[in-house]
């Protein structure tokens, strides 16, 4: 099925609270194993960039996990980062290596650092131009840094989308199951990232289908 493209930025002050409500413990918890996973022994330390970062759940999942990491999360919707810096006043303990920046990519004001990683869940699909992620990427990535992208992968069909939402988000708000069902059809095919990262020079990343509905992307950079 052809790709249909959401909205990019989650810029509803209603639609950024439903999201920063969800229920995404599990999910969120798997991204940092997986990370862990891919990187078997790694122990992040210094500057990481969290591109799309929302009201940084997965921005503190890191800082948490890596002691010597400080995360920077990068948004384009004021309302998200609105909603991660009201939970950074309340992340007493981690707030010191955490900070957020509004900025959509391209064009958002991502300081010159040797970024040591940078990761990002659930942006790639939001994005028209998917290229302007793996230009970040290729950008700001350090020599050697990790890079770890994680997203939905678009099903066969409309059909599979809203099976998929049952299976998966069933009591959840409707809000949320219609931005899934959006979500799922507006991702990429497991091909359409391996063909962006060969156009943007970045074929030293992999890309792997890790479930019915997620791939990852991630690797050092060269
Ligand atoms: C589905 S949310 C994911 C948030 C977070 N990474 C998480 O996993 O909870 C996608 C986020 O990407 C942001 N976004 C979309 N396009 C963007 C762009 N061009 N630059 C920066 N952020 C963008 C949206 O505003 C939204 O907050």
């Amino acid at each position: 099925m052809q790709r249909i493209v959401e909205p990019e930025l989650m810029d509803v002050a209603e639609q950024a609270e439903a999201y920063a409500q969800g229920d995404f413990e599990d999910a969120h918890r798997r991204i940092v194993e997986t990370f862990e996973s891919r990187f078997p022994g790694v122990e992040l330390a210094g500057p990481v960039l969290d591109l799309g970062c929302g009201p940084g759940d997965i921005t503190f999942r890191f800082a948490a996990r890596f002691p010597e990491a400080s995360l920077v999360g990068v948004d384009g919707s004021a309302a998200m980062i609105a909603l991660a810096n009201e939970r950074r006043s309340r992340e007493t303990g981690l707030r010191d290596r955490v900070s957020f920046l509004e900025g959509a990519i391209p064009g958002a004001p991502i300081p010159a650092r040797r970024w040591m990683a940078i990761v990002s869940n659930s942006l790639l699909h939001h994005l028209h131009r998917p290229a302007v992620l793996w230009q970040a990427v290729a950008r700001h990535a350090a020599p050697g840094a990790r890079v770890f992208v994680a997203d939905l992968m678009r099903p066969a069909s409309l059909e599979e989308c809203g099976r998929l939402v049952d299976a998966y988000a069933a009591g959840e708000p409707e809000v949320l199951r219609r931005d899934f069902y959006n979500s799922l059809a507006a991702a990429f095919e497991p091909g359409e990232v391996r063909a962006q990262l060969a156009e943007a020079g970045l074929d030293e990343l992999q890309v792997d289908v890790i479930s019915d509905r997620h791939l990852i992307v991630f690797g050092n950079r060269r």
